[in-house]
């Protein structure tokens, strides 16, 4: 019923020349029957490049940020219509880098996501603790809050159209994935809570696991009953590494 979604997040890396060449790497690597899904998320500057290899291929992109305004006198930023300009489909939100570093509060977030369906975007909401706050047992504190941000802004009918990422903090880049049952707990976590408030809606969402997903732990990750693909960082900047979870579970 829900789709495995392997996305890559390439945060600030890459140039031209690679982003082309590992896009269309990533689009030749679809099995022609399969379902599951792939998308990437390509800096900025690059997105026009990558639209032009993803057009006409099964390949899925968009932005890792967005701007909540509209449009007008914000310098530097980037837009929702930009993005769909571009032909992106997609556009994380509250990515834990973007929350940590670049004044992303949930009530931001929320208005990024928001912003991103306003123009037809599918928000990808990244939520996720750090180590201080798991080792003092406020995980699920911790995403509630982060859900009902944008919850309690646009209310269960909006993630009709949106995708879930759990990324635990202490588990991005540093090698030390969450296990298998670590995180779909977390992820059962999500999808009972948002059930509460819309059981069709919540069935339907998918929820990716992110953080440290690679080959040999995709398959096991993913076969969890409510982890529904990954959001992938380091892995996702080379198309052997890439292609290595989609193979896994393709
Ligand atoms: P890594 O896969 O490098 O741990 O990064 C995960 C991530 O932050 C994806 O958004």
């Amino acid at each position: 019923m829900r789709n495995l979604l392997v996305a890559g997040n390439w945060k600030m890396n890459t140039d031209s020349a690679g982003a082309a060449q590992l896009a269309t790497e990533v689009a030749n690597g679809f099995k022609p029957d399969s379902t599951v899904e792939m998308a990437i998320f390509p800096p900025y500057p690059y997105i026009s490049i990558v639209a032009s290899v993803a057009t006409g291929t099964a390949l899925q992109y968009g932005a890792q940020d967005l701007n909540e305004h509209e449009s007008g006198a914000h310098t530097g930023e980037i837009c929702a219509s930009m993005l769909v300009n571009m032909g992106c489909s997609m556009v994380l939100v509250g990515h834990s880098e973007r929350r940590a570093m670049y004044g992303d509060s949930n009530e931001r977030v929320a208005c990024k996501f928001i912003a991103a369906q306003a123009a037809g975007l599918t928000p990808v909401l990244c939520v996720g603790e750090t180590l201080e706050q798991r080792e003092n047992n406020e995980t699920e504190a911790v995403i509630s809050r982060q859900l009902d941000a944008v919850l309690s802004r646009t209310g269960i009918q909006a993630f009709a159209n949106a995708v879930l990422a759990y990324e635990p903090v202490w588990a991005i880049g540093t090698g030390k994935t969450a296990s298998p049952e670590q995180a779909q707990q977390i992820h059962a976590f999500m999808r009972d809570k948002l059930a509460a408030l819309d059981g069709i809606i919540a069935g339907q969402l998918r929820i990716l696991y992110g953080g440290s997903v690679k080959g040999s732990n995709a398959a096991e990750l993913f076969a969890q009953a409510d982890i529904d693909g990954g959001l992938i960082g380091g892995a996702s900047l080379t198309s052997d590494a890439f292609l290595a979870i989609y193979n896994a579970v393709a």
